[in-house]
């Protein structure tokens, strides 16, 4: 699916942040916010793919600046806010992406350590507040903005040995709603987007070039017959900050080509049928 071109001057004059702006969905949204006007500050740990996003971006005309942050650091999310607004003089949007996928988080309540829960819980969850914290004075000093989490199907779907990850996207849903109340009166919109599968470099890399039929077996779990591209998150971000969305907040969005509308016992009838008719079988 290629980036849409339409709604060029959508966020004229407007300045975005996305953590994890480098990579996957976070690199897509930098790229599609910059594309339809916003000055787009890309904040992330990797310092090569993030300058290679931005120099992509300033190739296509746009406007864009990378800043090295760890989002699990409190004073790194204050230097990240401030940056923003010290380089182009005000904030409007903040797209709250990064995540360090999850390796140290797999795994029950008797099997995750104690401190992979603190480091994971604190990219999920409380990056999110402190994010939150340090954008929303500066939103209001413009009259408002919007601010949208990365959530997940994973937040209210559960899925075996994944304690972690859904408990912390889980509350990524209940933050939003409660900023989206906090925050409504003084003009700042909250949102959160719930992924299907995202064919990132990075899973493209890590799980699908190791699994042949792999991503085809995935595909056929989705009633739309594929899985997703960061550009499709990149779209529905794109709307919910968009004056298109102003009477949209709180919203937990799916974004999951239907993933998660399907009765789940029919389901497991059909991948039974196409994995023996393919004699496909996972790997896991
Ligand atoms: N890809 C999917 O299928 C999928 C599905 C549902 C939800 N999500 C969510 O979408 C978000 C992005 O996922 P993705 O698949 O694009 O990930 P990705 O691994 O492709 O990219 C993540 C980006 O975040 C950066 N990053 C990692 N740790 C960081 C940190 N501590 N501080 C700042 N930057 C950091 C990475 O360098 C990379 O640029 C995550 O919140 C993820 O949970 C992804």
């Amino acid at each position: 699916m290629s980036e849409t071109t339409d709604h060029m001057d959508r966020f004229a004059g407007r300045i975005a942040i996305v953590t994890g702006g480098a990579l996957g969905i976070g690199g897509g949204t930098a790229r599609k916010l910059a594309a339809q006007g916003a000055s787009v500050l890309v904040a992330d740990v990797n310092d090569e793919a993030a300058a290679a996003n931005v120099a992509g971006i300033t190739e296509r005309g746009g406007t864009a600046k990378a800043i090295h942050t760890d989002v699990g650091s409190h004073d790194a999310i204050k230097e990240m806010i401030d940056t923003a607004v010290s380089e182009w003089g005000r904030l409007d949007i903040l797209v709250q992406n990064a995540y360090d996928g999850g390796r140290r988080s797999n795994g029950s309540a008797v099997e995750v350590a104690e401190e992979d829960w603190d480091h994971s819980m604190a990219l999920l969850t409380k990056a999110l507040f402190l994010g939150a914290k340090y954008a929303v004075p500066e939103m209001q000093k413009n009259g408002g903005g919007s601010i949208v989490n990365l959530a997940s199907v994973h937040g209210i779907l559960m899925a075996p040995r994944k304690l972690v990850y859904e408990a912390g996207k889980a509350a990524v849903i209940g933050m939003t709603k409660q900023m989206a109340i906090d925050f409504g009166p003084i003009g700042i919109r909250v949102n959160c987007i719930l992924p299907g599968h995202i064919v990132t470099e990075s899973s493209q890399a890590a799980t699908w070039d190791e699994t042949p039929g792999g991503l085809e077996f995935f595909d056929q779990q989705y009633p739309v017959r594929r899985t997703g591209v960061p550009e499709d998150i990149a779209n529905a971000i794109s709307f919910l900050c968009s004056e298109d969305a102003s009477f949209i907040t709180g919203h937990p969005l799916a974004v999951d080509g239907g993933l998660t509308i399907q009765l789940q016992e029919d389901l497991g009838v059909a991948l039974g049928k196409y994995a023996r008719e393919n004699e496909f079988q996972m790997p896991y």
